[in-house]
């Protein structure tokens, strides 16, 4: 599709099969907390496009805050490691929370962010993932909305990044590089 220099995209996922996608979970959260409040925590930066699709698609009483964290360093490779660079803004003590993330990949700074929120003592902790990539998982973490199951490619676009650039793509796309 793209080339930036030698880096090479192919879309795997359309904007419009995103769009129809986002509106169903919306709709699935909707209806699982029916004529209550939701609180969704987007975890910066990666979830910030999906986490303004998606609340603006639920029906429900709705507050936002978000968190960051850094596991993959620059470029392709995590690190393994979570680090917390910013904390939430307020309390969740008693909230329905659903916690927003682009990607469920090793799992390892979804089950992170997990154990920190379930001792801040939420009345309900879920989880919403754009995509899944269930081949790579070191740590047992399930989200309760998976928007799209994909393979174990590495991907742009939709609010994920490579290097902080391309996450502006309106589709999900596969990022290829040179071979170093
Ligand atoms: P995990 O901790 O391995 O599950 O990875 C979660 C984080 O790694 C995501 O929030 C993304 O920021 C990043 N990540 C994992 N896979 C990809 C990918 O294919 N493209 C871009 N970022 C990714
Ligand atoms: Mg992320």
């Amino acid at each position: 599709m793209v080339s930036r220099s030698t880096e090479h995209l192919k879309i795997l996922i359309r904007r419009t099969a995103i769009q129809k996608r986002v509106r169903e979970v919306a709709r699935q959260i909707t209806r699982d907390f029916r004529g209550e409040r939701v609180h969704l925590i987007g975890v910066l930066k990666g979830a910030c496009i999906f986490l303004s699709d998606l609340v603006r698609n639920i029906e429900l009483e709705t507050s936002i805050d978000f968190m960051a964290v850094s596991s993959y360093g620059k470029g392709k490779q995590s690190s393994g490691q979570v680090r917390l660079n910013k904390d939430l803004d307020s309390s969740i003590q008693g909230l329905n929370v659903v916690l927003v993330e682009d990607i469920l990949d090793t799992g390892l700074t979804l089950s992170y962010l997990v154990r920190v929120l379930h001792q801040r003592k939420p009345k309900v902790l879920r989880i919403a993932a754009l995509l899944d990539k269930p081949s790579r998982r070191i740590k047992d973490v399930k989200a309760d909305y998976v928007g799209f199951q994909i393979p174990n490619e590495f991907v742009v676009g939709y609010g994920l990044d490579y290097a902080e650039r391309y996450r502006n793509l309106k589709d999900v796309c596969v990022l290829t590089l040179p071979p170093e």
